[in-house]
């Protein structure tokens, strides 16, 4: 079954739900990496000329199961006011009766935003009464959070069984992007994953091995499989969890390619770069190193198609940075490649080096993290699945 086109949509005349991710990471009440926020902005001018009658937006922010006000939408209505120059509708009221007749009383063409939607346990428990409350909000709704898709929760899946349900703009963009480096991408294709969630990048290791010309690995991910290959890696960081799924991996090594050097801090706090199998007991890995730099460059510069998830070490830390950046001044540098690169983390590191403004079109950021890792492993989401059943 073939899904309607984000632009052929009518929502004239209508009340439009929409599922953003607006889970930003905010620290003493200032956002420091509004990309997503920026990423739907299209869609909500879009469908402002579009002549939608009242759009809702919906959003969660951390990972509450009550109210906590800590994590309420407001700052992020007001920085969305600023950044659109419109009144923003922040509704606080349970999703119930209360809040239709205030949604009611607002005037047409309005933006409005709701309170955040994980305040509810029944979001979680993807809750079918809950979804049908909030479905009397609106006569259709958009799924244009792709990067919370990987999650089975009431507002992105039980909410389709209630209201005529459509995928986004910015969620096509994702899907279609990441589908140039799933299906047939142009050779020799290299996969770069680094930074910590090893057991969610594993299976993607695993299902490039047939696909990619080389994988190569930094970060918790190759800590994690040269541990379990034997390499001493003193007190740095690796998930146990999935040392045996790890060691199988580290086995199949053909593509795989793994840190050679890296840069190490003893308990002394003495920085120095060592190389594999020379790490002390006391020393702990940080980032990689100038030959891994070098030959994880040479790598990419060939590549026809990229796709990079994941920091190569403490990238926050300046002293740590070098791994991750210098990776992410190759693929910009390789203008004849198509690159995918994702993930919070990664894209955060983008806006130290203002390195967004030099993005290419041949160059993809996707909102996604976890999201974008189930999609090329599993090729669907559950939060796009029930859409395809609607449509
Ligand atoms: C993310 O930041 O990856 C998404 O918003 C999903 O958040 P979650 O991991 O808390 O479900």
């Amino acid at each position: 079954m073939s899904l309607k086109p984000f632009n052929s949509i009518n929502v004239n005349g209508k009340r439009v739900l929409v599922r953003v991710d607006f889970n930003v990471p905010i620290e003493q009440k200032k956002i420091l990496d509004d990309f997503r926020i920026q990423q739907t902005l299209p869609t909500i001018k879009l469908l402002k000329e579009k002549g939608a009658k009242k759009i809702i937006l919906i959003s969660h922010l951390g990972r509450p199961s009550k109210r906590d006000e800590k994590l309420s939408l407001e700052l992020i209505a007001e920085y969305l006011e600023k950044l659109i120059n419109e009144k923003i509708y922040f509704l606080k009221a349970p999703i119930g009766k209360k809040l239709l007749e205030e949604i009611e009383n607002i005037p047409d063409n309005s933006i409005i935003l709701l309170e955040n939607i994980r305040f509810y346990k029944e979001e979680e428990g993807n809750n079918r009464n809950f979804a049908k409350e909030l479905a009397k909000t609106a006569d259709c709704f958009i799924n244009e959070a792709f990067s919370v898709s990987h999650r089975k929760t009431a507002s992105l899946c039980a909410i389709t069984e209630f209201l005529p349900s459509y995928l986004g703009k910015l969620l096509e963009k994702e899907i279609a992007n990441l589908d140039k480096v799933l299906e047939k991408p142009e050779k020799p294709l290299v996969i770069i994953l680094g930074g910590a969630k090893t057991k969610d990048k594993l299976p993607l290791v695993e299902k490039f091995l047939e696909k990619a010309d080389y994988i190569l690995l930094g970060g918790v991910i190759a800590n994690t499989i040269l541990k379990a290959n034997g390499f001493s890696i003193g007190q740095s960081l690796f998930e146990k969890e999935v040392i045996n799924e790890a060691k199988e991996i580290g086995s199949k090594k053909a593509q795989i390619v793994l840190p050679g050097d890296f840069v190490v801090l003893n308990k002394e706090n003495k920085k120095q770069i060592k190389e594999l199998g020379l790490i002390d007991n006391d020393e702990s890995i940080f980032d990689i190193g100038p030959t891994t730099i070098n030959s994880f460059s040479g790598i990419i510069s060939k590549a026809r198609t990229v796709f990079f998830n994941g920091p190569m070490g403490k990238f926050e830390d300046i002293r740590f940075s070098k791994g991750t950046n210098e990776i992410t001044k190759a693929i910009l540098k390789n203008k004849k490649a198509f690159s995918v690169i994702g993930g919070g983390e990664t894209i955060t590191s983008f806006k130290d080096l203002s390195f967004k403004s030099k993005v290419s079109d041949s160059i993809f950021l996707s909102t996604g993290g976890g999201a974008m890792l189930e999609y090329l492993a599993n090729k669907s989401l559950p939060g796009l699945a029930t859409i395809k059943n609607i449509s």
